[in-house]
């Protein structure tokens, strides 16, 4: 028995789920993928029992097996479980890593800069409202006294899926006027939007994209100096943020 629902994520054949790696189901098996919201009276409607299958799911899944029998078939459902961010329930994110700079606008290796804005720049939809979408511009927490206080930098962030910048790169970054070209923080920043969980993105430059060196190159050299300027920026942060409120940051 295969069954499907609406929003089932992944890719059913028979005897074979590749969403699961090396999951092995007996074909004459039933696999729904649910929230687990939406599981667990279907798993108390089929009397299923919550059946540890951890030794074969990939390691490190928060997912939660529940089998059972229905007229001789294995049945099986597989809710994806508690994303980490929220089991955790942290109260602040901190997205700490490594990203470009520009020069143009202050930059220099090894600063630590505190971002104030996200934009993806190759999202690129240019239908109106979508391209809005697209961009997705954020803003991050104010948190002024923070920059002030440590003494920081701040600028806006890019974020894309690339480390090179092609021309159209370039426009967006210019349009958003960005001083830092990372990889994440529009992602990071638009999950913890939707979680309604404060965020500080902090990024160590390893390279001058408006430089004249190859940027892998630079950014290969520089990644130690930008990992000690973070491991040295972080904690005074997290020293700083401990006991505030988000406002008074
Ligand atoms: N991370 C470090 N350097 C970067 C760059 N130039 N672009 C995007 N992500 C980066």
């Amino acid at each position: 028995m295969y069954v499907m629902k609406g929003d089932l994520q992944g890719i059913w054949q028979e005897g074979e789920l590749k969403p699961y790696g090396n999951l092995q189901v007996n074909p004459a098996a039933g696999v729904l993928n649910y929230g687990q919201a939406e599981a667990l009276p279907l798993v108390e409607a089929l009397d299923l029992v919550e059946d540890d299958l951890s030794a074969i799911f990939p390691g490190g899944v928060p997912w939660k097996n529940y089998s059972g029998e229905l007229d001789g078939l294995n049945v099986h459902i597989v809710v994806p479980g508690k994303d980490k961010a929220l089991a955790l329930q942290p109260n602040l994110i901190i997205n700490a890593g490594t990203a470009g700079g520009f020069q143009a606008k202050g930059a220099n290796i090894g600063d630590v800069y505190v971002a104030t804005e996200f934009a993806n720049r190759d999202r690129r939809i240019p239908i109106p409202v979508f391209d809005k979408y697209g961009i997705g511009t954020i803003e991050a927490i104010p948190t002024g006294n923070l920059i002030k206080d440590l003494d920081l930098k701040e600028g806006k962030v890019s974020t894309g899926n690339s480390l090179d910048m092609t021309l159209q790169d370039e426009e967006h970054i210019k349009a958003n006027d960005a001083t830092v070209k990372d990889m994440e923080g529009a992602g990071v920043a638009y999950a913890a939007n939707l979680l309604a969980i404060p965020m500080i993105s902090l990024k160590a430059i390893t390279d001058i994209v408006d430089g004249t060196k190859p940027t892998v190159e630079e950014f290969l050299e520089n990644m130690s100096t930008a990992a000690s300027a973070l491991s040295r920026t972080v904690p005074p942060v997290l020293k700083y943020v401990s006991g505030k409120n988000v406002a008074d940051l």
